[in-house]
């Protein structure tokens, strides 16, 4: 299975070094595909099991986009993996659609391992399955769900950091309508906690989880990871 953190704003490069390395001795029996995603300050070269991803960059190499970092200063840490789509990249910091799937395009000419994230705000689930459906539809506008390095991630926005969740049927439902579309693994994210990451985990139609706030703590993190060691055992 896939379990994957991300960092969000936390956790200094300091910190992220300190993280890894204990991570590393907790996982050591594992063979379960754990990835890290930190803050960008903080990405470091990783050797490891745990894979080391970012959670966004502008899709150029280099260039003029103040503020922005492109492919060459990811490759100088050997990162391959990104985060695309991720609801606060849409929703807080304004990208579209567009923005979106050109950033999919790029990483995926570069051979990128793409975590690409879907989900719909709580106004959306309130109107009905159709519409949430037709939302999601949406989400993947220019996105190549064949892609061969492609894992989904469905985190629906009103999950994320308010510790609800949607029911395990739910997750199941929907999980089952995306496995239609892709064959790429499905993760779901979303309030993902130690005390809940079995039941989720063991769903039918999930592949793995993405953990915000829970991942923080390296040995809450781990023991998520043993979890799914176990489940697969
Ligand atoms: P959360 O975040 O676990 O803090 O809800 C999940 C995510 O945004 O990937």
């Amino acid at each position: 299975m896939i379990v994957a953190a991300n960092f969000k704003t936390n956790l200094t490069r300091k910190e992220t070094l300190v993280y890894l390395e204990k991570l590393e001795q907790n996982i050591k029996n594992s063979n379960q595909d754990v990835y890290v995603f930190p803050a960008t300050s903080s990405l470091v070269e990783h050797s490891g099991h745990a894979v080391v991803g970012a959670q966004n960059a502008y899709y150029v190499q280099d260039g003029a986009f103040t503020g922005e970092i492109g492919l060459v200063h990811l490759k100088e840490f050997g990162i391959d993996t990104i985060l695309i789509g991720h609801s606060e990249r849409r929703h807080i910091l304004g990208e579209s659609q567009e923005e979106v799937s050109k950033k999919f395009k790029f990483f995926k000419e570069k051979n990128f391992k793409i975590i690409y994230c879907i989900g719909e705000p709580l106004e959306i689930r309130e109107e009905g399955e159709e519409k949430l459906l037709k939302y999601i539809e949406s989400q993947f506008a220019g996105i190549d769900l064949d892609y061969k390095n492609l894992i989904l991630a469905y985190e629906p926005v009103w999950a994320i950091g308010t510790g609800k969740t949607p029911t395990l049927d739910d997750i199941e439902s929907l999980h089952k309508k995306l496995k239609q579309k892709t064959s790429a693994p499905i993760l779901y994210g979303g309030s993902v906690k130690v005390n809940n990451v079995e039941d989720i985990l063991k769903l039918e139609s999930v592949d793995g989880v993405l953990v915000g706030s829970a991942s923080l703590k390296v040995d809450d993190f781990s023991k998520m990871v043993e979890i799914a060691q176990r489940i697969e055992d």
